[in-house]
């Protein structure tokens, strides 16, 4: 049988390194053909050392992305950048008949009906599901999706997102506000990078999460809804109009959903420990609480504002974590920021293509790189 091949756009950072890790474990059955990096380093350059056959990028625009992925014509890419940049390539990917495996939640939140229409597109012309083409790798996605295999979405009630809480779960409102990089880096259950770390630990990521979910799987955003749950084996259930509900469970490393997300439909061998829920004796729930993570509270109404509101929210939203990062505010800023951008762009109509896309992105960065509303 022919190796699966792989384009890893984001080789150096969290994602593409637990990537790399799931491949490199199974030589047998993928062959990494594209590896590109933002600024590299020692981490790239021994990922292209012990794949010499793989064409290698580094600092590339989205143009250059974009005609990696065309030029290597890979069976799958993974996208693993942060910010938009990986967006020109996912739509070329989807177009060119490349599955995708998305980790980027900017692509599928700021690049909304454009990716998805893409994604349709690529899976009527194949005669496959969407989600074949365009296959979630964030856990909690991952999770609805794995629940949701063999059913129909007509028969589903809600879509269910656990949240770990973050550092702050139970710190008080004024606490959370204040806190300052340090201790908002420190989370409790998974190891990531910094923007998504942070955004854990205001609960903005659920935000992004749900508006991520609703796009991904085609459900209203009212029925996407969130649970706390500290110790993260939970990652995702689907409740059905029978009464029924699926649940997920697995261990919180990435490379669980990120080799689901390569091998579809094959499960492969285990490349992390399963969950031993004796050694757990007992896993807790919570609903969230809007108003200590008033961050969380925006990205909902965004998602639900829809139009231009979800791809203002996190072009917003990266700024205010670099600028948080850079002690411009403490954390209680981060919300400020997004509910001022939030208000400032969400008249405008859905951005249709990826000029537009891209073009709102930089309206609103210039934005929130110059806000100074921070109390
Ligand atoms: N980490 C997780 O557990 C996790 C879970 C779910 C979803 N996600 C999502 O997955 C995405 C990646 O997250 P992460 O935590 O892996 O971020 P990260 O550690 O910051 O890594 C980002 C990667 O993007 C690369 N990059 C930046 N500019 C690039 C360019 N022009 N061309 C190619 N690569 C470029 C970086 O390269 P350099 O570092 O070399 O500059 C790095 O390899 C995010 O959208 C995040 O929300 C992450």
């Amino acid at each position: 049988m022919s190796r699966i091949r792989v384009a890893l756009l984001g080789a150096s950072g969290s994602i593409g390194l637990q990537a790399a890790d799931v491949i490199a474990q199974h030589p047998d059955q993928f062959e990494l053909v594209a590896l590109a990096s933002g600024r590299g380093g020692d981490q790239h350059n021994t990922l292209a050392s012990a794949n010499p056959k793989a064409r290698s990028l580094l600092a590339g625009s989205a143009d250059d992305l974009r005609s990696l992925v065309l030029d290597t014509a890979p069976d799958i890419a993974l996208i693993a950048t942060t910010g938009v940049v990986g967006l020109a390539a996912t739509v070329a990917a989807l177009e060119a008949g490349v599955a995708v495996a998305i980790a980027n939640k900017e692509t599928i939140v700021a690049g909304g009906d454009v990716v998805m229409r893409a994604a349709r597109a690529a899976a009527e012309r194949k005669g496959s599901d969407v989600l074949e083409r365009l296959r979630p790798v964030d856990s909690e996605h991952s999770a609805l999706w794995q629940c949701l295999a063999g059913e129909s979405l007509d028969r589903v009630r809600s879509l269910w997102l656990t949240a770990s809480g973050g550092p702050l779960r139970d710190a008080t409102a004024a606490e959370i506000a204040a806190a300052l990089p340090a201790t908002a880096l420190k989370h409790p259950t998974w190891s990531m990078g910094a923007k998504i770390t942070i955004d854990s630990a205001t609960l903005v990521n659920k935000g992004l999460e749900a508006i991520e979910a609703h796009r991904l799987f085609s459900v209203p955003m009212e029925q996407v809804k969130i649970l706390v749950h500290p110790q993260s084996v939970v990652h995702g259930l689907v409740e059905f109009v029978d009464g029924s509900t699926k649940a997920q469970m697995g261990s919180p490393d990435m490379r669980g959903p990120i080799g689901y997300a390569l091998g579809y439909p094959v499960r492969m061998a285990a490349t992390i420990p399963n969950v031993d829920l004796a050694s757990h004796g007992s896993l807790t729930f919570a609903a969230p609480d809007l108003a200590r993570f008033p961050g969380l509270a925006i990205a909902l109404e965004a998602g639900r504002a829809a139009g231009a509101a979800p791809g203002a929210l996190i072009a917003a939203d990266g700024v205010a974590v670099d600028r948080f990062l850079a002690g411009d505010f403490p954390l209680g800023g981060i919300p400020q920021l997004l509910r001022d951008a939030v208000d400032q762009f969400d008249s405008r109509p859905a951005p249709a293509s990826v000029e537009e896309v891209i073009s709102l992105h930089e309206e609103v960065t210039q934005f929130a790189v110059q806000w100074s509303g921070a109390a």
